[in-house]
C-alpha cells in the first residue's frame, strides 16, 4: 500500500509505533521497522545523550530499515537537555524524528538543519495547523481514546480525523485506538495516510516489557483505563490498577487545588517498575482505551502483516461488495 506517509518515510506500510517510555527500545523500533513499518525509540526513556546514542547504534544493529526517535516536550520534574539529545539524533544518522508534548518549534531550525523529517503529535485540529505552519512534514493526529496524553478537548477521533482532513494541507496519520485492519481502513477513510499506534504494539513477542504487562493487555477491556491529572491539564489516559486508585482518591480529596507534588508517588518512576519489575501496581503508566480489542500477543511482523492482509480483504470484498454489481464493474473501468 503507497500513502503519502510510506512515501515520505520510506517505508513498505503506513503503520508507525509512537514513542512509549520504556518500551520503545531498540528491539522493538526495529521489530516494527524490520516487518515494514516505522518503529520509534523513545529519547527520554534514555536518561543521557550519551546513552541514547548507544541505543540508536544498537538499532542500526538491528535493521537497516529506516526508523525514528520520539522527543517528547511534557512538564517534567526537571527539564531535560533538549539541544544534546538532538546532536545525538543528528550524529546517529536518524531522518525521522517524532515529536510530542509541547510545540516543537524552538528545535525546528536545529532538526531541519539536519534533513530531518519530524512528524509531530497532537490532539487537536488548532495544534494540527500550527505544526505545519511552523514547518512539521506531517503530523500524528492523537484522538482521545489514546494511550498516554490525549490533551484537554476530549475529542474522538471518528471527529478529530475528518477535521483535521479538512484543515490540513500536510499528510497526517490517525493515532489512539488504533488496533487492526479496520482501524487501519477506517483511518484511511476519514482522510489519514496511515496509522500509529501505541498500546497494542506493547502486546507483541518482541516488546521489551515483562509480560505481565502484555497479560494485562490482553485481560484488560475498554472500560479498564482511567483519566488521571485533569486538575492540572496534564491528562493521562492510564490502566487502572491499585496505584491509579490511590492517585485518583487523593485527587479527588485535593479537588482543584492538586499539585503534581501531591501524586508525586504515584505518577514518577512508575515506568521502570511496571515495564521492567511486572509489578502492575506501582502506579499510572500510558495506555489506551484500545486495550478492548487486544486479545493476542503476536510477534511483530505477523501483526503488521495481519493488518495489511486484512486491510486488503477489507477493501476489496468488504468495501467493493457493498456497491452494487453496476458501481463495481464501472469503478474497475475506471
Ligand atoms: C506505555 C505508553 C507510553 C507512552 N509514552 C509516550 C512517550 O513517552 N512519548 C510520546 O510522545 N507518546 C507516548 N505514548 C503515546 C503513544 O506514542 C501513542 O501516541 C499512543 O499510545 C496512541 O494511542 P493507542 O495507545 O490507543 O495506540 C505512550 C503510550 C503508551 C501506551
Amino acid at each position: 500500500m503507497k500513502t503519502a506517509i510510506t512515501e515520505m518515510f520510506g517505508i513498505e506500510h503506513p503503520i508507525i509505533q509512537g514513542g512509549m517510555h520504556y518500551v520503545g527500545f531498540a528491539e522493538l523500533a526495529a521489530a516494527v521497522s524490520n516487518a515494514g513499518g516505522l518503529g520509534i525509540i523513545t529519547g527520554l526513556t534514555q536518561r543521557t545523550p550519551e546513552l541514547l546514542a548507544k541505543e540508536i547504534a544498537r538499532c542500526h544493529d538491528l535493521t537497516d530499515k529506516p526508523f525514528g526517535v520520539n522527543l517528547t516536550f511534557l512538564p517534567a520534574f526537571s527539564a531535560p537537555p533538549y539541544p544534546e539529545y538532538i546532536a545525538a539524533i543528528r550524529e546517529g544518522g536518524i531522518k525521522i524524528v517524532e515529536t510530542a508534548g509541547r510545540s516543537p518549534e524552538q528545535y525546528m531550525p536545529a532538526l531541519k538543519a539536519a534533513g530531518i523529517k519530524v512528524i509531530h503529535k497532537c490532539t487537536s485540529v488548532r495544534h494540527s495547523l500550527k505544526a505545519e505552519q511552523i514547518g512539521c512534514d506531517a503530523v500524528s493526529v492523537d484522538g482521545f481514546e489514546c494511550g498516554g496524553h490525549p490533551g484537554e478537548d476530549d475529542m474522538p477521533n471518528m471527529i478529530l480525523l475528518p477535521r483535521a482532513a479538512e484543515e490540513l494541507k500536510i499528510p497526517f496519520v490517525a493515532s489512539g485506538g488504533m488496533a487492526d485492519a479496520r482501524s487501519l481502513v477506517a483511518a484511511l477513510s476519514m482522510g489519514a495516510a496511515g496509522m500509529n499506534m501505541g498500546t497494542r504494539f506493547i502486546a507483541t513477542r518482541e516488546a521489551p516489557v515483562h509480560d505481565n504487562v502484555k497479560k494485562a493487555i490482553v485481560a484488560a477491556s475498554e472500560l479498564d483505563t482511567r483519566l488521571v491529572m485533569r486538575a492540572i491539564r496534564n491528562t493521562e489516559r492510564v490502566l487502572k490498577n491499585a496505584g491509579v486508585h490511590r492517585l485518583l482518591q487523593i485527587e479527588r480529596e485535593k479537588g482543584a487545588k492538586l499539585k503534581i507534588e501531591d501524586i508525586h508517588d504515584e505518577v514518577a518512576g512508575v515506568y521502570p517498575k511496571v515495564m521492567i519489575d511486572g509489578d502492575m501496581d506501582a502506579g499510572a503508566w500510558s495506555c489506551g482505551m484500545v486495550v478492548g480489542l487486544i486479545h493476542d500477543i503476536p510477534t511483530v511482523k505477523e501483526l503488521i502483516d495481519r493488518i495489511m492482509a486484512d486491510a486488503e480483504h477489507l477493501i476489496r470484498s468488504r468495501l467493493m461488495g457493498l456497491l452494487g454489481a453496476e458501481n463495481k464493474a464501472s469503478l474497475e473501468v475506471a
